[in-house]
């Protein structure tokens, strides 16, 4: 039985050989085709926290695969009606895999400790690990005349759940990635050692200082200051950050090629300014809409293992 907890439930070979599913059913969809490579199969999603982009690009991916799916709201009572192992136990007699968002990574966790059914991190306070597919997927996309290894990825804030897994998918694929944050927000130090323990090679650095780490950036990436959760800090937070706004002041540090990334939803005039999201150089909108195919590929890998070795070239 597989899970994607965190991105460290995959080594890099089935990483890759999950991407490359995600191209060969992307270029699929922009040519029309829908294959059923889900036929049949069923998709519970359990969130305890908002979302469209995560919620709806399951959804639709599940569907266009022939597949279908579930969103179980609060009624279901996941750890409030029954004991998480019966719910589990039970849960994986109807569906074959289960998208949770939770507040705390223990609660995905305890999903998949019983083994019923492949469990995927839809979101938690640890990571978000299907972000981080997606967001290779659109700086590949972009700079597709060079190798992935040769980007440089920063990321312009929180040491959260999003930049925690921007950190192990560059570790894993060889980029380069630096994050620029404030004194005590940065990636915490279990999680960074377990990457240099399996990574040794990986290119990871933080700094304090957004200019310098953003002069050589090929994307720029920024989330909110305050994830959900997190709102009773949202003040404090909102002083630390000031400095790591990305605004054209400091996009004009950047060189004018790199680009900029947010895996949304954004509160404008916080983490970055209107004029930036919305500039030339910003690719939120494609990279939300990358969401989709890195999941169809992720979903594929998981439930017809069978298809990715027929259709999708080592
Ligand atoms: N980026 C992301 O996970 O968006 P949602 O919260 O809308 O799912
Ligand atoms: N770090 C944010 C990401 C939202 C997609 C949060 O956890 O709220």
């Amino acid at each position: 039985m597989r899970h994607l907890l965190t991105l460290f439930d995959l080594n890099s070979h089935e990483l890759n050989r999950i991407l490359s599913a995600a191209r060969v059913l992307k270029k699929m969809h922009a040519g029309g085709q829908r294959p059923a490579v889900l036929q049949h199969r069923v998709l519970a999603l359990i969130f305890e926290k908002p979302s469209l982009r995560t919620r709806v690009s399951f959804e639709s991916g599940m569907a266009q695969l022939g597949g279908s799916s579930l969103f179980l709201g609060d009624d279901v009572g996941f750890g409030k009606r029954e004991a998480p192992s019966d719910f589990t136990r039970v849960l994986g007699q109807f569906v074959d895999g289960v998208v949770c968002r939770s507040f705390s990574h223990d609660t995905a966790a305890t999903l998949a400790k019983y083994d019923c059914v492949p469990v995927i991190n839809g979101l938690t306070d640890l990571a978000h690990p299907c972000q981080a597919m997606a967001d290779v997927l659109t700086i590949e996309g972009e700079f597709a005349d060079r190798p992935l290894t040769e980007n440089h990825l920063v990321f312009v804030g929180d040491g959260n759940n999003v930049s925690r897994s921007l950190a192990l998918i560059c570790a894993m694929l060889g980029m380069k990635f630096t994050l620029a944050c404030p004194n005590g927000y940065e990636l915490d130090q279990p999680w960074m050692s377990k990457i240099s323990e399996r990574y040794p090679d990986a290119k990871l650095s933080q700094t304090t200082d957004p200019i310098a780490a953003v002069s050589t950036a090929d994307a720029i990436y920024t989330d909110v200051w305050t994830s959900m959760g997190q709102e009773a800090e949202s003040a404090q937070r909102r002083k630390d950050f000031a400095d790591y706004q990305v605004n054209s002041d400091l996009m004009k540090h950047a060189p004018e090629t790199a680009i900029v990334l947010h895996c949304l939803p954004a509160v404008r005039g916080e983490e970055i300014t209107d004029d930036v999201i919305d500039g030339p150089q910003s690719r939120v909108i494609e990279q939300a809409g990358n969401r989709m195919h890195a999941q169809k590929g992720l979903l594929a890998w998981l439930l017809n293992p069978h298809w990715v070795g027929e259709n999708v070239p080592e």
